[in-house]
């Protein structure tokens, strides 16, 4: 099946390969949007071509005040509405009051476990039943994207992952929300390239890792957040994550 989709969307744009995907999954295929740069080019030819494809947001409640103005626009500009999944008051009342609003600066496992209740579990639940998720991934982002595929079948989530713009450069990116008007975050222009939460995201110098403007205080092997990358320790995260649900 892999393969046959891979041979159905060769040589073919990417308003194209969406159209086909739509009418392969119909009703089953969703495009989740950070706001960031790469994700508002996929929003764009979403939109733009009318293409039956549910685009939603993760709010994390401490995303950028930009990042909602670029929600905003988003939607004002195309007269569509992004669909926006928050977490589960529950974990996140419990998680600040007993660990406090900056848990995620004390431990990779902290920051992963404010990753999970804030992201992965309101993905899960963004994803559930749909059987093809794209997202905005690019090879270039990282070394743990590098072997990036066009199309992919994703074991965790059973479901195909599509990553339409997984050869574009971010000079490609920038170009194309200048040339088509594309709302876009300002932080961009502040060498904010990766823009994830608030308290979680920097700018970087020229030149610099993209990777390097996110979790900067951690180690560079272990700064994926849980969204695409599931870890050899998954059944333990997994483990603690429900113990921890289950005391609340
Ligand atoms: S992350 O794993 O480090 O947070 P990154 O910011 O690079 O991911 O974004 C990669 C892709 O993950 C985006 O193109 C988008 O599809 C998805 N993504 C990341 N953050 C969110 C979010 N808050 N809401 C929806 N999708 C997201
Ligand atoms: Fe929490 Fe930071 Fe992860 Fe956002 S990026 S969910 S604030 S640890």
């Amino acid at each position: 099946m892999e393969n046959e989709l891979l041979k159905k969307l060769e040589n073919k744009s990417i308003p194209e390969q969406l159209n086909i995907l739509e009418n392969e999954f119909r009703g089953k295929i969703v495009f989740s949007t950070s706001l960031g740069q790469e994700d508002q080019v996929i929003t764009d030819f979403i939109f733009k071509n009318n293409i039956a494809i549910k685009v939603f947001s993760l709010d994390t409640g401490r995303l950028f005040e930009e990042t909602y103005k670029v929600l905003q626009k988003t939607n004002e500009k195309y007269n569509q509405k992004i669909q926006v999944y928050f977490p589960e008051y529950e974990h996140v009342e419990k998680l600040v009051s007993e660990k406090g609003p900056y848990s995620f600066y004390e431990s990779v496992e902290n920051r992963k476990e404010c990753c999970n209740i804030r992201k992965v579990i309101p993905l899960n639940k963004a994803l559930s039943g749909m059987k093809c998720w794209i997202t905005g991934l690019r090879a270039e982002q990282s070394a743990a994207r590098n072997d990036l595929p066009l199309i992919s079948w994703d074991d965790h989530y059973q479901l195909y992952k599509f990553n339409p713009l997984k050869d574009w450069n971010l000079e490609q990116v920038v170009d194309y929300l200048r040339m088509n008007s594309v709302p876009y975050n300002p932080l961009h222009d502040k060498g904010f390239v990766s823009i994830g939460c608030a308290p979680c995201t920097r700018a970087i110098k020229a030149g610099e890792d993209i990777r390097r403007g996110r979790w900067w205080w951690e180690d560079n092997t272990k700064k994926e957040c849980g969204l695409h990358e599931h870890s050899d320790n998954e059944e333990k995260d997994k483990t603690n994550l429900s113990q921890f649900v289950k005391k609340i």
